[in-house]
């Protein structure tokens, strides 16, 4: 520390609100030529997330199934116990996100947590990147 000392200092940062948006463009840039993308990237910097990385066996199909169809409305009918239908209103707002494979799951992991010093990790993220 710069008065040798050692002690740790805080110091406040804040992501401003463009600062998310330019995030969440990012996070769906698969996406950025449909029609939705604008009202998605609206809805997804409303307010605050909760990110989380989750592990089991076969986590992504898992995740999905427990979150059901894109489509909260349609899920209501097809899927009620599902999350979606349960906090979800419609195709746009679905209340979860689930990666839809292996590889997507590695690269929407990484957008979050990669640069994540590891104190702030919890003991599960620091094992995996082992
Ligand atoms: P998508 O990846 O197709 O769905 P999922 O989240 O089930 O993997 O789309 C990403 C998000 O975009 C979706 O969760 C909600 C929004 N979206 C719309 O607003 N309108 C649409 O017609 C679609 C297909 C998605
Ligand atoms: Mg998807």
């Amino acid at each position: 520390s710069s008065n040798g000392s050692g002690e740790k200092e805080r110091t406040l940062g804040i992501i401003k609100p463009d600062g998310l948006s330019e995030n969440a463009a990012n996070f769906y840039a698969e996406h950025s030529s449909k029609p939705f993308f604008t009202n998605l990237i609206k809805y997804m910097t409303s307010g605050p997330v909760l990110v989380m990385i989750l592990e089991k066996e076969d986590a992504v199909i898992h995740w999905r199934e427990l979150i059901g169809p894109t489509d909260a409305g349609k899920a209501k009918i097809t899927h009620p116990q599902s999350l979606r239908a349960m906090c979800g209103v419609d195709i746009e707002k679905n209340c979860v996100h689930g990666s839809d494979s292996h590889q997507s799951a590695q690269r929407e992991i990484a957008f979050f947590f990669k640069e994540a010093p590891s104190a702030f990790k919890t003991e599960a993220v620091r094992k995996h990147d082992e």
